[in-house]
């Protein structure tokens, strides 16, 4: 099998490798999936507009993101149990995202524990919580984060329960021996936690590891208890970004969890220019969701993102090839986005700028 080209065609290889159930689980979304499709659809609408006799005789990736350097804007967002694609897991990732000259994010439900993942790469990593209905356990997980080196505290905030994700309900999805939220391990709650469930047994866990109840007083207490900068992830609406600004948090990732939570939202891409807007500069906003050419990476630039992040595709990597896999993944990436930056004109991340972007009149 020749190496893939590009980031679809591991997506191919990988549903070869993976046994089915669970390359459904990391490939569905929510219900009938239309927000899922519209993440990609929404870049494939967007078009370009170049820039000509620009000089791009160089052209430089780099930029800056929370006060880290990356090596191109593309960050690795959180997703659970790496080990369902490679048993070298979340180490894998998280040293390649090191070679490669980004963070990784590191999920709360990682299948290797906080302080294993730090020991096996000391690139930029940030945490990515989910709050337990324990505060205390929550707390733990936060310190251990800090202790551990994170630069960065991510809460999710589009996951006040599971989305359901039909094919997992289908597959009555269970995860193999030795794969399952390590970072809970040594918390008397993790002996109840189902390892089966009638359907997903991810939602059955989820049920009991994500409090429902969280809110924006939980906002203020995070803050509280840690001097990691905090970032929002999975805000979509205008008004919970100025209130996310009156919280005092340092970055909004505009999400959608990947069309794996409220089916019918729009495309995260669709809805950046809207939070742009009343953000006006204050924070960092990032975007993700069907992220998947270097043309969508410098859309989101042009559109006001200071970075995006992939999910899916990097664990397509993983499944692959390993570690060289998702480093392979990477690459591509970012020689796509390097060819975009210099086909539009640019030969910084700074010149990427709105006019580059063109967003068509709908038909009458
Ligand atoms: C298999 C899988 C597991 C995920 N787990 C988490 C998680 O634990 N925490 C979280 O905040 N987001 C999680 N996400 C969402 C991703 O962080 C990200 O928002 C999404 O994958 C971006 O879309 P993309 O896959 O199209 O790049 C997960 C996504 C997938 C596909």
């Amino acid at each position: 099998m020749p190496s893939p080209i590009n980031l679809l065609e591991y997506e191919t290889l990988a549903r070869e490798r993976l046994p089915r159930p669970i390359y459904d689980f990391i490939a569905g979304g929510a219900e009938d999936e239309v927000t899922l499709r519209a993440n990609r659809e929404a870049f494939q609408r967007l078009q370009l507009l170049p820039r000509a006799l620009a000089d791009v005789s160089s052209v430089d990736p780099s930029t800056t993101v929370l006060g880290t350097r990356l090596s191109f804007p593309v960050i690795l967002a959180p997703v659970a149990l790496h080990k369902l694609a490679n048993p070298q897991g979340e180490l894998a990732t998280a040293r390649t995202a090191a070679a490669a000259g980004t963070v990784v994010t590191l999920s709360t439900m990682s299948s290797y524990r906080i302080e294993e993942v730090a020991a096996a790469s000391d690139g930029p990593k940030w945490f990515q919580l989910y709050v337990h209905p324990d505060r205390e356990i929550t707390k733990r997980l936060v310190a251990r984060a800090e202790e551990a080196g994170f630069s960065a505290l991510v809460l999710t905030v589009d996951v006040p329960r599971l989305g359901r994700r039909e094919a997992d309900f289908r597959n009555q999805l269970t995860f193999p021996e030795g794969v399952f939220p390590v970072n809970y391990l040594g918390e008397a709650e993790l002996d109840s936690l189902p390892v089966q469930a009638q359907g997903s047994v991810l939602a059955a866990q989820g049920a009991v590891l994500i409090d429902p109840a969280l809110s924006w007083r939980d906002v203020d207490w995070l803050r509280s208890v840690t001097s990691m900068p905090l970032l929002l992830k999975g805000v979509l609406h205008p008004e919970d970004a100025l209130i996310a600004l009156e919280h005092g948090v340092a970055g909004i990732i505009v999400s959608n969890h990947g069309g794996r939570q409220l089916d019918t939202v729009p495309a995260a891409i669709d809805v950046l220019p809207e939070i742009v807007e009343v953000v006006a500069g204050r924070v960092e906003l990032l975007v993700d969701g069907g992220i998947r050419r270097g043309t969508d990476v410098l859309k989101a630039l042009a559109l006001g993102a200071s970075a995006v992040l992939i999910g899916r595709p990097y664990i397509w990597g993983l499944a692959v090839g390993g570690e060289s896999g998702v480093s392979h993944v990477l690459s591509l990436l970012r020689t796509e986005f390097e060819m975009a930056m210099a086909l539009t004109g640019c030969a910084s991340v700074s010149e990427i700028t709105p006019g580059l972007v063109r967003r068509p009149q709908a038909a009458p």
